[in-house]
């Protein structure tokens, strides 16, 4: 019996990874749902109860530290311990730099405070459980973690972020039995885009991404719970994000190049 926690769990990729593991299971699974909206968190939570899951669903703002303490601590109190921690939760922006007034600067800060410190926060109270069990780390950063993209620099910050705190801790972790999985997902079919900021810090409505071609939900889900479970250090997704990584260290500006391409034209 595994138990497994899930931050960003109401929507997008860590719904579908929740529902995932409910179906594959063949051991019970035991699963925690976390995010801001208990509605849609009931959902997913129906849907993994009906495939044979126990679920505990935890709303939680992984802005507030406290509140990432509390969600490990539920989880803790109602399973007996932790084996997997899925660091999902992340808001999306777009914007060019230039745009961006200086007054409406601080949406900057909230993203980092969900994308980066949600994870850090929910990781450091985790840690101690998942070293009981010898358990696992997930974290979900972006293709955009490794590769700046333009009108991106917010989000790029917050997911490059990521990818030096995990690659760091996963070294500190090394004889532990804790493995760090990071996963970079290039562009997925999800709302992520439409509800992300704009240059004022308000819901988007619109991707500044071209979307065809999107990876699916599911096939998404898939990767990350294969690299979860094989304890890969890294899930890079995409041809062109396997190639991109390599191709920067030798090509960097054509690198640059092909992160335009990506943006809409209007941007
Ligand atoms: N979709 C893509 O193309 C793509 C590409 C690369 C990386 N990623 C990464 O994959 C992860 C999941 O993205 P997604 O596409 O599935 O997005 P999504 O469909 O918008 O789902 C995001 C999830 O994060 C939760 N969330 C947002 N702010 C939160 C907060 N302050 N506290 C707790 N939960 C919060 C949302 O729930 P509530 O609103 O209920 O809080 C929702 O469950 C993100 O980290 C994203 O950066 C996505």
């Amino acid at each position: 019996m595994q138990t497994i926690l899930i931050t960003g769990a109401s929507d997008g990729i860590g719904a579908e990874i929740a529902r995932q593991l409910a179906h594959s299971n063949k051991q019970q699974v035991q699963l925690i749902l976390a995010a801001r909206q208990l509605e849609r968190l009931q959902a997913v939570a129906t849907s993994c109860k009906s495939l044979g899951a126990q679920v505990l669903v935890v709303p939680t703002d992984v802005s507030d530290p406290e509140a990432c303490r509390q969600l490990i601590a539920q989880a803790v109190a109602h399973f007996g311990g932790l084996d997997v921690l899925i660091n999902n939760a992340g808001i999306s922006a777009h914007a060019l730099f230039s745009e961006v007034a200086a007054q409406d600067l601080a949406w900057y800060e909230n993203l980092m405070r969900v994308n980066l410190w949600g994870s850090v926060w929910c990781t450091h109270a985790a840690l101690p459980y998942l070293q009981q069990r010898q358990g696992r780390i997930v974290a979900v950063s972006s293709l955009a973690g490794l590769v700046g993209v333009p009108g991106r620099t917010a989000y790029s910050a917050t997911k490059f972020a990521m990818t030096g705190f995990f690659e760091a801790l996963r070294t500190e972790l090394l004889g532990t039995g804790v493995s760090v999985t990071t996963a970079y997902p290039g562009v997925v079919d999800t709302q992520i885009r439409y509800h992300g900021y704009n240059a004022k810090g308000q819901a988007a409505g619109v991707s500044g991404l071209k979307e065809d071609g999107a990876m699916s939900v599911k096939t998404c889900a898939a990767l990350i719970i294969e690299g979860m479970t094989l304890r890969e250090r890294e899930v890079v997704m995409t041809f062109k994000g396997k190639i991109g990584r390599f191709l920067k260290l030798i090509a960097p500006s054509l690198v640059e190049r092909l992160a335009w391409a990506a943006v809409k034209k209007e941007t």
